[in-house]
């Protein structure tokens, strides 16, 4: 029996509501594997800050360091400020844990109509760069308050970052077309931009059998709508790769289905697995929110931590659940957030 310890953070929202669903599937998917998951799970997140001042306690990342991995749901509270919920949990978690791939797999669900027309097969992984680049701390406000008042924001391209997140999108295509789309702006960026153009050439040139193809992001955002079959990996800087990969899940039909995992591919510390998809206010508390996100990236969490088997098998049990039609009501059907997580279940039996 291998046990492996995981940090549950549901957070906030619909969050709270795909998490247990999503931990009955891994349980049920694991049990006769020889695979035990030990659930920590922690009450973080807007609630903890309005009682404690703090989206997570001062020890947390002692905490979840000392476990395999970590679960999380979503975070954001239309009362509490995107700035805490973000800087106060998410960023410092992929930051701590030098988290520096966001990795993002979408693709066409066969009875998921996207909204693109023509109904276009997508099959595209998008490998985010994401602990520097556009989001970075440095900057400031001056002249508050006055008609002079001013903001900076800093960008950060460092070589050892573009050189690690390219060299990780290269292994990925090797794996896949051999084919490497890199998002730039070096027309208009000409500092960071061009420097990113440079690294990326030189990891994917030592590399030998890949195919580079760098793409202006404004270029590729419209041949992500006009032509998505002509992109299969795409590597992109911290904000382009988040907006890119909206895009592209937005595409396929419901962003209730998007997984994405940050990743510490050398294992030094947890790595991260998540929805693409926020707390979604809107729909809180009915019970409707689409699960299929959230099991999608604890079967990549399954992947990582060495079960690939196991990580297959639930993709291929949602797979087969949503291809039949048994969704919630942002894919078109009538189940709730519970029912769908059943019907996974149910399919990950009758598949044994
Ligand atoms: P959102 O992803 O929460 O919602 C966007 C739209 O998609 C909404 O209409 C929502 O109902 C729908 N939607 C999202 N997930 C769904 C699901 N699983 N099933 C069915 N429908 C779904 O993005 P929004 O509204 O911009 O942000 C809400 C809050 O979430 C904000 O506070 C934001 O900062 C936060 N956020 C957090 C993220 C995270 O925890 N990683 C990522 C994105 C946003
Ligand atoms: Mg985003």
């Amino acid at each position: 029996m291998t046990t492996h310890t995981i940090s549950v953070l549901a957070g906030d929202g619909i969050g709270l509501e795909v998490m247990p669903v999503a931990i009955e599937v891994l349980d049920a998917a694991t049990r006769d594997a020889g695979v035990r998951l030990d659930w920590r799970v922690q009450d973080w997140g807007s609630d903890y800050y309005r009682a404690h001042g703090t989206m997570m306690p001062a020890d947390a990342i002692e905490t979840m360091a000392a476990t395999d991995a970590i679960f999380l749901g979503a975070v954001g509270h239309p009362d509490v400020s995107d700035v805490e919920t973000l800087w106060g949990m998410l960023i410092p978690i992929r930051r701590a844990f030098d988290q520096y791939v966001n990795l993002r797999p979408v693709r066409s669900f066969a009875g998921v109509r996207s909204s693109l027309a023509g109904d276009p097969e997508i099959d595209v992984v998008i490998v985010r760069e994401n602990v520097e680049g556009e989001y970075s701390a440095v900057g400031g406000r001056s002249y508050q308050g006055t008609p002079h008042e001013a903001a900076y924001q800093q960008s950060l391209f460092t070589r050892h970052g573009i050189e690690r997140i390219a060299t990780y999108a290269v292994e990925v295509a090797s794996g896949r077309r051999k084919h490497l789309v890199s998002a730039t702006k070096s027309n208009g960026i000409i500092h960071t931009m061009p420097f990113w153009d440079e690294v990326v050439a030189e990891v994917v040139d030592r590399a030998g059998d890949i195919e580079l193809e760098s793409v202006l992001i404004d270029a590729l955002a419209a041949r992500a709508v006009r032509s998505p079959q002509s992109l299969d990996v795409i590597v992109a800087s911290n904000l382009f790769g988040d907006i890119l990969s909206d895009l592209v899940a937005g595409a396929v039909g419901s962003i209730g289905i998007a997984p994405s995992a940050n990743l510490n591919p050398a294992g030094e510390h947890p790595s991260m697995f998540e929805p693409v998809h926020g707390s979604a206010p809107d729909i809180a508390g009915r019970g409707i929110a689409n699960p299929v996100g959230q099991i999608w990236a604890g079967a990549m969490m399954l992947r990582h931590l060495g079960h690939p088997q196991i990580a297959d098998q639930i993709e291929a049990a949602f797979t087969a659940v949503v291809e039949r039609g048994e969704v919630t009501p942002d894919l078109g059907g009538t189940l709730s957030t519970r029912e769908v997580g059943a019907a996974v279940i149910a399919e990950l039996a009758a598949q044994r």
